[in-house]
């Protein structure tokens, strides 16, 4: 089927990037909202990105004018009476899409396809809604939709496979990949990526880390292209709640129910870019207490499964003298540091360091390490050309603790038979900007890292989930250093 004219409904943080995308592949659309008001927003959307566009010379003016050229705004849905294609993209709430579809199927002509861009509500229910289920799918965009490559297309039991390959064909001609996948709540992306994201929210609340650090530490110590936090401000947390709310009725899995730190500032209404305030925005972060930098002792080696990297030698350079008697003992850590620091004289003394790729060093402070010692460590390592990341002495720090069960989750789901390693690697580079998928990077890290990790992780927490999926746990017995691919 070709199309040529399509509908966007809802012109928010999705819909508008949505419209951009199709009116750039040379399509004409229908971009419609609820009132005048919202339109306005919509139409300021478009324009901004596009001028933005413009002023990166990703877009000569005449193109800018011909895209928006070929975008007509409305707050008439009987508007969409002729288009080939609809794509709503309102709000994550099933009751306001149910009623949309109906109208929808009412408006448009019987073989006109409708997509919803949901991120995690059931499509099939969705479909059920109009009389012509099978040509409802999922066509899930991410954002921001004109810079991320990838498309979800969601077929249902009841979707007529040509209309699963029609749209993924129209996918490729939009500039984007597609990877078409079975109806259950979250599809690839939000199903590993969401999970994560609570996670962190978690994790601050026990006062593991702060929001900065956490973020600096996903960004430069892992090369993800934002922190969870400040991708939770980008989605919205409005939809992020939205989101794990869904997810958690299907799966009733604990870590899916929405950290009670996001349902608080949806409450409040801070829901990230689109009010100006969500996790970040509020006032700048405190000054960090001054230390008073003295004599150092690096403890602990590689034969313990921790890193040093030259940590030693580098501070060494930097002008700083290791000492017996040190005023802050770093202890190169891969497991419960306060372990270490009560057999010391001194333990308020000591200080875990896990280097984190080679721009990260978390700094783990235990319930005996002092102030000083922790001033001092941070400024140590900040001397040694590091990004510090104080953390509390919890399994897996921080990193570890966020980033292994996303992974176990990806061997889980590729084990459940929902998608192929393929799929699920590409789905997270293309739909996330990630530098490696899971699968990808459950390898570099090698397979026995993570297993162990997720052990760690799950005798501390105790939470199932971070058990290590039999798979991986075979894999690591079997000595096998790569999943098996197609
Ligand atoms: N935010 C993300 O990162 C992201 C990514 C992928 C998919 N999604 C999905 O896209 C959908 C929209 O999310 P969003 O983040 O763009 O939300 P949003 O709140 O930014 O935008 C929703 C828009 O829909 C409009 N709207 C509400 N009711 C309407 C109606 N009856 N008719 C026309 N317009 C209406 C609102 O005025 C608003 O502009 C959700 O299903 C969400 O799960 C979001």
């Amino acid at each position: 089927m070709a199309f040529e004219r399509v509908g966007v409904v809802g012109l928010g943080t999705m819909g508008a990037g949505i419209a951009e995308v199709f009116a750039r592949a040379g399509l004409r659309v229908i971009g419609v909202e609820a009132d005048a008001e919202a339109l306005a927003r919509g139409r300021g959307h478009l324009e901004r990105s596009t001028g933005k566009a413009m002023d990166r010379g990703k877009l000569a003016p005449g193109q800018r004018d011909e895209i928006l050229g070929r975008i007509t705004l409305t707050t008439s849905r009987e508007d969409l009476r002729d288009v080939d294609l609809v794509v709503e993209a309102i709000p994550e709430i099933l009751d306001y899409k149910i009623s949309l579809f109906k109208d929808l199927d009412r408006i448009c002509e019987p073989e006109t396809v409708l997509a919803t861009n949901t991120s995690s509500l059931s499509v099939t229910a969705i479909a059920a809604a109009t009389g012509r289920p099978d040509r409802v799918v999922g066509m899930h965009f991410f954002n921001p939709a004109p810079v991320m490559r990838l498309v979800e297309v969601v077929g249902t039991v009841v979707t007529a496979p040509g209309v699963v390959s029609d749209i993924t064909a129209l996918a490729g001609r939009l500039g984007k990949t597609a990877v078409a996948v079975g109806d259950r709540a979250g599809f690839v992306v939000n199903r590993l990526l969401l999970p994560y994201l609570n996670q962190a929210a978690v994790l601050m609340e026990l006062g593991v880390a702060g929001r900065d650090d956490i973020d600096a530490a996903m960004r430069l110590g892992v090369g993800l292209p934002m922190g969870p936090f400040a991708l939770l401000d980008l989605i919205g947390l409005d939809t992020a709640y939205e989101v794990m709310g869904v997810l958690f009725d299907e799966t009733r899995d604990r870590r899916h129910a929405p950290s009670p730190l996001l349902r608080e500032l949806v409450t409040a209404g801070l829901l990230g870019r689109k009010t100006g305030r969500g996790f970040y925005g509020d006032s700048p972060p405190k000054e960090p207490v001054k230390s008073r930098l003295g004599t150092f002792e690096v403890v602990g080696s590689e034969g313990d499964g921790a890193r040093g990297d030259g940590l030693e030698e580098r501070l060494r350079a930097a002008g700083f003298k290791s000492s017996g008697d040190p005023d802050v003992v770093l202890r190169l850590a891969d497991r419960p540091v306060i372990e270490h620091a009560v057999r010391l004289p001194d333990p308020a003394r000591m200080v875990g360091v896990h280097l984190v790729g080679d721009q990260v060093a978390e700094l783990v402070s235990t319930a005996l390490t002092s102030e000083d010692a922790a001033a001092a460590a941070r400024d140590l390592v900040k001397i040694a050309g590091l990004t510090p990341v104080p953390c509390k002495d919890r399994a897996g720090f921080v990193v570890d603790a966020l980033l292994f069960p996303y992974l176990n989750d990806a061997v889980r789901m590729y084990d459940s038979g929902y998608a192929s390693i393929e799929d699920i690697d590409a789905a997270m580079r293309l739909g996330c900007g990630y530098p490696a998928g899971p699968f990808e990077m459950l390898e570099s890290f090698g397979l026995a890292r993570v297993r162990d990790g997720l052990r760690a992780l799950y005798a501390e927490y105790r939470e199932p989930a971070f058990a290590p999926a039999p798979l991986l746990d075979q894999l690591v017995i079997a000595e096998v250093s790569e999943f098996p691919r197609r």
